[in-house]
């Protein structure tokens, strides 16, 4: 995976020029702005692009800046009122400068376009996003249509004191660790796929499915593996050593603030072990399909 990392001018060239926008409300338009800003003082956007798409399937920048103030970490899930837009603008902003669309979905966070990554109180038994026990290999949104899934994850790092590092792997290193016939078996819909506890939709949550799919000549993956389960005995064979495969080719990713990690969602996955201490990531969506700023309600159509 590559790694890039900001140098002091254009770290402090960045928090200069996003400073301007912190204030405005986060929309299209602004997004639009935060992303110019971006382009001009990060001249690697496109590199990024052809890593992301072509490439391993994920990219690290170290040392972004993240503004004037940051709170403690949201327990809520909610923003807090004294903190400025600085790092939404930052995620969202690179996320549309590298030729992704930022978006959300009505039915996870009640649509929130910035998703507030913290272990929540109570919630440490959940093996979800929000939760404090590992989280296994998962691309987000397995169970949802190509067009409707995120393409693209951005996760922004503002607190880590847990040390907790983010686990990737690129599917291509794991499917090289397979049989053909494994390959094959996982490309049939053998296999069904549940929605993460982090949505909130009735009657939806459930696709028979495969787990990878050949488009435009590169594979692509949607599996959650602690929710995906097999249905004839040769494909849970095939699961089991693709599970296998997906632990032996990831590659860890720790964690400081400023810390940026923008991954392909259809050809990577991801996971992390558990957290004890606090810790606070900022994660936004990205899609090929959708618009900038779109909500997408996962009950219509
Ligand atoms: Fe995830």
């Amino acid at each position: 995976m590559i790694e890039y990392i900001i140098d002091s001018n254009k770290h402090e060239s960045l928090k200069k020029e996003l400073n301007r926008i912190v204030n405005l409300e986060i929309n299209k338009e602004t997004i639009y702005l935060a992303s110019d800003i971006i382009k001009r003082i990060v001249p690697d956007v496109r590199n990024i692009e052809e890593e992301l798409f072509y490439g391993y399937g994920a990219v690290k920048i170290k040392s972004l800046p993240l503004g004037d103030y940051i709170p403690t970490p949201p327990q809520n899930g909610k923003k807090h009122p004294d903190k400025s837009n600085f790092t939404e603008f930052l995620s969202l902003g690179l996320t549309k400068a590298i030729g992704l669309n930022p978006f959300s979905y009505k039915q996870e966070k009640e649509g929130a376009l910035i998703h507030e990554i913290t272990p929540a109180t109570g919630q440490g038994a959940s093996v979800s996003s929000n939760g404090e026990i590992p989280f296994d290999f998962h691309s987000d949104g397995a169970y949802l249509r190509r067009p409707v899934r995120p393409h693209s994850l951005t996760l922004l790092c503002l607190v880590n004191d847990s040390v907790t590092s983010t686990e990737i792997v690129s599917l291509d290193r794991a499917l090289g660790r397979l049989t053909k016939k494994e390959v094959d078996l996982l490309s049939k819909n053998l296999f069904i796929h549940r929605s993460p506890e982090t949505f909130y939709v009735k009657n939806h949550n459930k696709s028979y499915s495969s787990i990878i799919d050949k488009v435009d000549g590169f594979y692509e993956v949607k599996a959650a593996l602690h929710n995906t389960t097999a249905t004839t005995e040769k494909s849970e064979q095939a699961l089991n050593n693709f599970k296998q495969a997906v632990k032996e080719q990831s590659v860890s990713s720790n964690w400081v603030p400023g810390d940026l990690l923008i991954f392909n969602n259809l050809r990577t996955m991801h996971g992390r072990g558990s957290i004890s201490g606090s810790r606070w990531l900022q994660c936004c969506y990205g899609s090929t399909v959708h618009e900038s700023a779109a909500i997408i309600d996962l009950m219509k159509g």
